[in-house]
């Protein structure tokens, strides 16, 4: 061998010892010629060992019996079987362990009988890693397809990136429909773009990880609205940077509607209570308006008699005809009064000063009262903080109130009936309205079980003027509860919390 020879195959050796990937050269028959370093380490061979010796002992039994075959018929046609294609195949070490390497394999050019090199690279972390991100993909897939909730990427430009199962259930769409195109332009009715489109801007104000929630709805293909509750989280980049948005949405269109009818038929059952109060109170009301327009007789026959004589005294007719029109005013408040008892209308909050609700509903209360020999009194000092609440309402409770104080004492002998309504300001805070009366006191038996609707002791009670009490007072944050009075009689009291925010006040 020349010395350039030489030279150029010892830097062959040192190239191939210093190669990452098993380099093994073999002859026409399938014997080993070369084995580099890398081969002997990953195979547990030393070069010695398979020089020489058939490359199959680096296979599997099942890969050993046909490739003597695939060289045969290589050389037989020349058409290549592996050769110069890279492929993922199984190879043994010498202890008999199998694992997946990548094989390429090569024809050495000029070589006749040819040779044949093969480089091989284990790729058992890799077959481990794609296995175990493949397992990960997998079961976030399947998170999604069983997930009761939608859920909903989309890109920084709104474009859907992804939609699950439930979400096209629910749209009546496909995913593959949707992929791609503007979230909004294809779902959303133009009226809750706007709500849907702040949700990234929103976002972006928040801090990373933070979420929000909206209501807006989307249009299945059916056509049909649907109202979706959306809980949000902005996507973020490794540098924190907004790339999207993940949302999931519950279909609440169903428990809206029974919600809003819950609430309707609970007005619709506070308003038919409240005409059954002006009802059993018609006939106090009656006679609270036969008073201005009796007055209203007197002195119109009085003006009519003063007129008659030769010369009238007009300073007399002019205070007639002054007390008429005061009378008139007086009964077109009563009546403008029960108007607004008994309309029926959506709850309307004001800060209200409670003394002044009070002496408001008097003018029904007390000719009530009056009518049924009972004396009405009110205790209410001034300086009470004012309170943010639906005066006809609360009005309605305390009608409620004052009409059972007035039912309970009917037929109590010996004592005078008598009903004091009262604001306090409690030490442990709010503000307490209270109705007490000197009847009997709730039936003990009874007890809390007054609250309950259709709870009554009475013939023709329908037993829901508590229920519905409570329930209007619960709506203010407030309570309705009951005391008994010493030696006897009943005491409700209302109460309600200051402020919107702070009921401990
Ligand atoms: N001031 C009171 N004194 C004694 N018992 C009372 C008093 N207020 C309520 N009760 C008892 O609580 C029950 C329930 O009252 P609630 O107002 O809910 O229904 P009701 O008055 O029986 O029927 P409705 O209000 O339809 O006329 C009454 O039947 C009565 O037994
Ligand atoms: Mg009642």
């Amino acid at each position: 061998m020349s010395a350039a020879a030489e030279r150029a195959a010892l830097e062959n050796e040192a190239l191939l010892d210093a190669t990452v990937d098993a380099v093994v050269i073999i002859n026409h028959r399938g014997h080993i010629e070369t084995f580099n370093r890398s081969a002997e380490r990953l195979f547990g061979y030393r070069a010695e060992e398979v020089l020489g010796r058939n490359v199959n002992i680096l296979m599997t039994p099942r890969d050993q019996a046909n490739h003597d075959a695939y060289i045969a018929r290589y050389l037989a046609t020349g058409i290549p079987h592996i050769v110069g294609i890279g492929r993922e195949v199984e190879a043994r070490r010498k202890d008999g362990s199998v694992f997946p390497v990548e094989l390429a394999v090569g024809r050495i050019r000029n070589t006749e009988p040819p040779r044949f090199v093969g480089y091989m690279h284990d790729i058992t972390l890799r077959r481990t890693s794609v296995a175990a991100l493949q397992r990960e993909r997998d079961r976030a897939q399947q998170y999604l397809d069983v997930a009761g909730v939608m859920l909903l990427a989309l890109d920084v430009q709104g474009r859907v990136s992804l939609l699950n199962p439930r979400g096209c259930t629910v749209l009546g769409r496909m995913e593959a429909e949707l992929l791609g195109r503007d979230w909004c332009e294809a779902v959303v009715p133009e009226d809750d773009r706007e709500i849907a489109r702040k949700i990234l801007t929103h976002l972006a104000e928040l801090p990373p990880g933070a979420s929000c929630t909206c209501e807006y709805r989307i249009r299945s293909a059916q056509g049909e609205p649907r109202l979706i509750a959306w809980n949000c989280i902005a996507l973020r980049d490794p540098e924190n940077l907004i790339t999207g948005l993940l949302c999931s949405g519950e279909d609440v269109t169903e428990r809206r509607r029974v919600e809003l009818e819950a609430q309707r038929s609970q007005q619709r059952a506070m308003h038919v209570s409240r005409l059954a109060t002006m009802g059993e109170m018609a006939a106090g009301i009656a006679h609270e308006l036969n008073q201005p327009l009796a007055a209203i007789t007197n002195f119109a026959q009085a003006s009519h008699r003063l007129l008659g004589v030769a010369l009238p005294d007009i300073e007399e007719v002019r205070e007639a005809l002054r007390q008429i029109a005061a009378q008139a005013i007086r009964a077109g408040e009563i009546i403008r009064r029960l108007r607004n008892l008994v309309r029926d209308r959506a709850t309307e909050r004001e800060l209200t000063d409670v003394n002044e609700l009070i002496q408001e509903m008097l003018t029904l209360t007390q000719a009530d009262a009056r009518l049924h020999g009972v004396r009405l009194s009110l205790d209410l000092p001034s300086g009470l903080p004012r309170l943010e609440l639906d005066r006809i309402q609360i009005q309605q409770v305390l009608l409620n109130l004052v009409r059972n104080a007035i039912e309970a004492m009917e037929g109590t002998a010996g004592v005078r009936p008598e009903i004091v309504i009262r604001t306090t300001l409690p030490a442990d805070g709010g503000l307490e309205i209270s109705v007490s009366d000197n009847g009997p006191g709730v039936n003990p038996e009874i007890g809390e079980r007054m609250f309950d609707p259709f709870c009554t002791t009475k013939e023709s009670g329908t037993g829901l003027g508590l229920a519905i009490s409570r329930t209007i007072v619960q709506a203010h944050r407030g309570r309705l509860g009951y005391r008994a009075v010493h030696p006897h009689g009943a005491c409700f009291y209302v109460r309600l919390p200051f402020g919107s925010e702070d009921s401990n006040r």
